[in-house]
């Protein structure tokens, strides 16, 4: 079986800049609390109405097609993670294929929702394709645009200061090189904390059961039928939560235990990763678990302090950036992992 290789990286964030300074204008919040817990000092926000998650996501593909140096027409499979679509169906993936305008070639198009881990969920799924030779260039999104769904005022500011809109895309062909691309991927879940970092309204519980208590349905028969209520939007229901801490304690031990997973399973250490990209949490987060990986600064590449968190976006920015940055060469070892709600977990180890 051939192993899959990135082709071709792309991104695109919206231009508009919010500083932490920008957010204290709408929500009781402050620079100095959120880079002291979150290192996040800017953030881009979609314009709205112009933009979505799916107009976002086709700008990054199309970069990523034209720097794999091959046609859209050539892609055979779509895979696209967001927490974010356009619609609550169909999900973005078709969308993206009509965007990008090849409809005709009716490609499969598959949406994942696994939120931050999402990218490296559809690395995942892609790899596996690849490896059998049911495709041979798969498109890869992550794309999102939070802006649209955090609540903006004091009420939300746990949640919002840390979020960002912005995508990534990258193209998966398979390779001739021995013990090149993509060397192994692992991914897990467990539901326990199904609702503890989640947007779980609107839904198909419709209110009635679930949570009921910890997230404060004020009359559960009465919301039951419909997916949105107008009582969900009067009390400000219609917004992610997150359990912080919860979020934080497990994602510090998640990420080195899927890392080391991976690196056992190929007989490496954590000594010989050249570069770790870490989905975009939360810096601390990253920091954390650089020290429990005993990396180097050198070994880590960190850009939530101008992007926030983006989701299933944050892995190809950052992916992109790096590469950009000539900090990704050939022969390296890349090492990708991402933490999130679900929970959800994975990672990637790439021989460049
Ligand atoms: N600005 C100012 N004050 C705030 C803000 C804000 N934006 N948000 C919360 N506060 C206040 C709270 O109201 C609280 O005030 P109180 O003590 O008067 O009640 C105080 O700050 C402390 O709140 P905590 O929630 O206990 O703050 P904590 O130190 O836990 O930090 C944070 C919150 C940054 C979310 C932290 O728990 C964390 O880093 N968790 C990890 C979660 C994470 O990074 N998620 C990323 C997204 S999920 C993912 O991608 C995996």
């Amino acid at each position: 079986m051939k192993n899959s290789k990135i082709a071709g990286i792309g991104y695109y964030v919206p231009d508009k800049i919010y500083t932490n300074d920008d957010l204290s204008k709408f929500m009781d919040t402050s620079d100095e609390w959120i880079t002291e817990r979150t290192g996040i000092k800017e953030r881009r926000f979609a314009e709205k109405h112009k933009e979505t998650s799916s107009t976002m996501g086709t700008r990054a593909a199309q970069m990523a097609i034209d720097n794999a140096g091959i046609n859209k027409e050539d892609i055979d499979f779509i895979v696209f993670a967001t927490l974010s679509a356009d619609y609550y169906f169909p999900g973005a993936g078709v969308l993206l294929q009509r965007q990008l305008g090849i409809t005709h070639l009716e490609a499969p198009a598959l949406d994942i929702r696994n939120q931050c881990s999402g990218f490296v969920y559809g690395l995942s799924v892609a790899d596996q394709y690849i490896k059998t030779g049911k495709y041979k260039n798969i498109l890869l999104v992550g794309a999102e645009m939070h802006s649209m769904g955090m609540d903006f005022t004091t009420n939300g500011r746990s949640v919002s200061v840390i979020f960002g809109d912005g995508a990534g895309a990258v193209v998966l062909q398979p390779t001739e090189e021995e013990g090149r691309g993509i060397l192994t991927t692992h991914i897990h879940s467990n539901g326990t904390h199904a609702e503890e970092l989640a947007m779980i309204n609107p839904g198909s519980h419709g209110g009635v059961w679930l949570g009921t208590e910890k997230f404060g349905y004020p009359d559960a028969e009465e919301m039951g039928g419909v997916f949105v209520t107008q009582k969900m939007l009067d009390d400000g229901l219609l917004a992610p939560n997150m359990t912080g801490q919860l979020v934080f304690k497990t994602a510090v031990k998640k990420f080195p235990e899927v890392i080391n997973a991976a690196l056992y399973e190929v007989g490496l250490t954590s000594k010989d990763i050249s570069l770790f990209i870490p989905h975009q949490a939360n810096l601390r987060i990253s920091q954390f678990v650089q020290k429990l990986l005993k990396l180097e600064d050198s070994q880590v590449y960190n850009n939530i302090q101008k992007y926030g968190n983006t989701t299933a976006a944050s892995i190809p920015i950052a992916l992109y950036e790096a590469f950009e940055e000539g900090k990704i060469k050939d022969g390296d070892l890349i090492c990708l992992a991402a933490f999130g709600s679900g929970f959800t977990w994975g990672s990637a180890l790439i021989r460049w």
